[in-house]
């Protein structure tokens, strides 16, 4: 499949933000959008979507084919904008489902297909062709947008990102066992990193950020600022 060029984007900024999970991107990403105007985009939930779909349909994590085929047949959109980024499955929003332990489960799967993640570039190059955007997840600077105007890595303690996701789960009154939690998301980041399509990498010319004890306005502003000195803000 043909995918448009990311040098024949049009947008005027694009801030790409990669790091594992629980580095507090999304959080992070969406601040970034309220504060700037720019458009957000959650790619992580464009692999969850599909996630859910196959979960939902019963289809064979391990085939490929049958996975490609899903979006249309489930009607797998997104919508997107300041500071919010939904997914649909035919006229249902299923963005509140996306982030349950199963669909942490299948999501690995999902994304590790090379053709599975050329049509989701493809998708959020679209994006990023005719709006400003906040783009974050593993590939961003690296094979999405690699030329996006600002690179952030955005990471944290092992500790710190489990404890974060582990909070996130008990909010919404899953209760996860910790040392659980740990292994799953250490299984995670394995797989993130050593993906042969994709993987999540720091680019050369990334900004780092630690987020440990760091609020996420704290993490935000140090970004937004960076947009600002490189004077690429309208
Ligand atoms: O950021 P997240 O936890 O919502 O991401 C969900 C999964 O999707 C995660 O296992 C990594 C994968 N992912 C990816 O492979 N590439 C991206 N650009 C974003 C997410």
């Amino acid at each position: 499949m043909d995918m448009p060029s990311s040098s024949a984007n049009t947008s005027k900024v694009r801030i790409a933000i990669d790091g594992p999970a629980g580095a507090g991107k999304s959080t992070v990403a969406k601040m970034v959008s309220d504060l700037t105007g720019y458009v957000y985009v959650d790619t992580g939930a464009m692999y969850r979507g599909l996630a859910l779909a196959a979960l939902e349909r019963k289809v064979d994590l391990e085939r490929e084919e049958e996975l490609l085929t899903l979006p249309e047949r489930c009607g797998l959109s997104f919508r997107w904008d300041t500071g919010r980024f939904r997914v649909f499955l035919g006229a249902r929003d299923v963005t509140e489902k996306l982030h349950s332990r199963e669909v942490d489960g299948a999501v690995k799967a999902v994304a590790g297909f090379p053709l599975v993640r050329q049509l989701m570039v493809k998708m959020q190059r679209q994006i990023a062709a005719s709006d400003d955007v906040v783009m974050e997840g593993r590939d961003i600077a690296s094979v999405v947008l690699p030329d996006a105007e600002v690179k952030i890595y955005l990471t944290a303690d092992f500790r710190e990102r489990v404890r974060r996701r582990w909070q996130e789960m008990v909010l919404k009154g899953e209760d996860v066992p910790w040392d659980d939690l740990k292994r799953e998301m250490a299984a995670r980041d394995e797989a993130d990193v050593n993906r042969k399509t994709g993987p999540l990498v720091r680019v050369p010319d990334a900004v780092v950020i630690d987020s440990t004890g760091k609020t996420a306005r704290e993490v935000a502003l140090t970004i937004v600022r960076l947009c600002e000195q490189r004077k690429v803000m309208g």
